[in-house]
């Protein structure tokens, strides 16, 4: 008989304590503890197949041997790109976001292209009423009589292993590990002991049995994964789907991967029937825009490996009010008072009584500093009212004495600039002698502090 036994966990970290604490010792944040019911097996977990489970045997790392795994494409370029190239057998997946972004969706849409496997969609969150709803919206036409996907609504975790049991699928997903419960635990679902567990039985089942396992997860306000950092250890890949909810845009990141890059991004546009594949961004982010307006300039960034190249609007107008405001959407507020702060020493603007409104343009939120120079350009151009040509493009970071600094991969964004047919391109004087300026038909202008961009772009 299973003795039941309580715990105190933290409900930030999951740190796990035999007493109450006021402070967790592992996040350090107050009042966070609560107390869960954890019934414990009373023998040793039981071994599958009668092989004992401690039967294992510590080899020759030269005696290993494995078979390339297979992996199971997705039939979306996209998610594979950021998988590494399909599903790998026996992993188990994360895939978080916030509410409404679209995980289901690409879940589901994913689901319904794997059509050559087995496949069980589990969901605690929907019926499968709401689910076939889904799925019609997703496939324009009726889906095809071969299809073997398999829905089902159901939280307890127990009942989902007797389905899979019975069915035995190529592919599990779970919709959401919030809503699962176990029923060795008697704490609510989506509590710290209860992800952890059904999480850890999910990780035992794809191990043991090398079908992969897609679990969605919530995240929190401030972009954790809701419930215990411990979750993001078990995985094998954590995928975040970000995006504005006004715009159509969602890019979907790994920040934990084992079987591939965490640099690689994908990115999708949400449409009336479903989330479609966007395989060139930087065509799509750049709006067609009109060469006699001020305010704009197109900055070279690099979402993880992928060059994007978005546009940047400023407008700067005399300040009103008494105090001046400053707003920014997709890029740092700090970031945006350092790059106004070293405009009015270096380049004399008086900045300080102008109202400075930055936006980029798709919603996008950049985070990469060789924005910097094309940030900067588009306040003065605004300043000033001189508009930059839409075929000039800017990579480059700035410094506190307004000096232009180089930034990575700066080939890489020339060579994409001359591929999208720009005609210029303006990066830092100390990222030259990586470039073979004979290679790209691109004029490449070096510039090593900004008053130099000023000069060439509105004098
Ligand atoms: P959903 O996958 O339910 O989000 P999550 O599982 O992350 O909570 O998708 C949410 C939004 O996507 C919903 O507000 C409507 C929108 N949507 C479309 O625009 N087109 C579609 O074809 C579908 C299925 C959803
Ligand atoms: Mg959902």
């Amino acid at each position: 008989m299973a003795k039941a036994k309580t715990y105190y966990f933290c409900q930030e970290c999951g740190y796990q304590s035999s007493s109450w604490l006021g402070r967790c010792p592992e996040c350090g944040k107050f009042g966070t503890f609560a107390e869960e019911v954890v019934k414990m097996d009373s023998g040793k977990r039981k071994a599958e197949g009668g092989k004992p489970e401690g039967a294992s045997v510590p080899k020759r790392i030269q005696e290993v041997t494995y078979s390339e795994t297979k992996r199971i494409p997705t039939h979306c370029g996209e998610f594979d790109r950021v998988l590494g190239g399909g599903i790998v057998p026996g992993s188990l997946l994360l895939l978080g976001g916030e509410p409404g972004i679209g995980k289901s969706t690409l879940l589901l849409q994913t689901a319904l292209a794997i059509h050559d496997r087995k496949l069980l969609y589990v969901s605690g969150e929907e019926s499968e009423q709401q689910i076939k709803m889904r799925a019609d919206r997703l496939t324009s036409d009726l889906l095809p009589p071969t299809s073997e996907l398999y829905v089902v609504s159901e939280t307890v975790t127990q009942r989902i292993f007797e389905h899979v049991d019975a069915m035995q699928p190529d592919l599990l997903i779970v919709d959401s590990i919030q809503t699962v419960i176990t029923e060795d635990i008697d704490s609510p679902a989506g509590s710290v002991s209860q992800i952890r567990q059904c999480t850890t039985e999910f990780q035992h089942y794809a191990k043991t049995t090398g079908v992969p396992v897609l679990l969605i997860g919530h995240i929190t306000k401030d972009g954790t994964l809701a419930g215990p950092k411990v979750m993001e250890h078990i995985v094998d890949a954590v995928l975040q789907f970000e995006g504005d909810r006004n715009y159509g845009y969602r890019i979907l990141r790994a920040q934990k991967n084992r079987f591939g890059s965490t640099a690689e991004i994908g990115i999708f546009e949400m449409q009336g029937n479903g989330l479609c594949e966007v395989p060139n961004p930087s065509e799509f982010l750049l709006s067609q825009r009109d060469e006699t307006l001020s305010g704009a300039a197109v900055a070279a960034t690099l979402e993880g490996a992928r060059p994007i190249f978005i546009e940047v609007q400023s407008l700067v107008s005399s300040a009103v009010y008494g105090t001046p405001q400053r707003n920014a959407n997709g890029f740092d507020m700090r970031r945006l008072s350092m790059l106004l702060a070293v405009l009015e020493k270096r380049c004399r603007f008086k900045l300080g009584a102008k109202d400075v409104f930055l936006n980029i343009a798709g919603g996008l939120r950049v985070n990469d500093p060789a924005i910097d120079l094309a940030v900067a350009c588009a306040i003065l151009s605004s300043n000033v009212d001189i508009p930059i040509s839409p075929r000039i493009a800017f990579a480059a970071e700035l410094g506190l004495n307004g000096e232009v600094r180089p930034v990575s991969h700066a080939e890489q964004r020339v060579a994409e600039a001359n591929r999208l047919g720009f005609g210029k391109i303006f990066i830092s004087k100390y990222n030259l002698k990586e470039i073979d300026p004979h290679r790209y038909p691109i004029e490449i202008i070096a510039v090593s502090v900004i008053e130099e961009a000023f000069r060439s772009l509105f004098a």
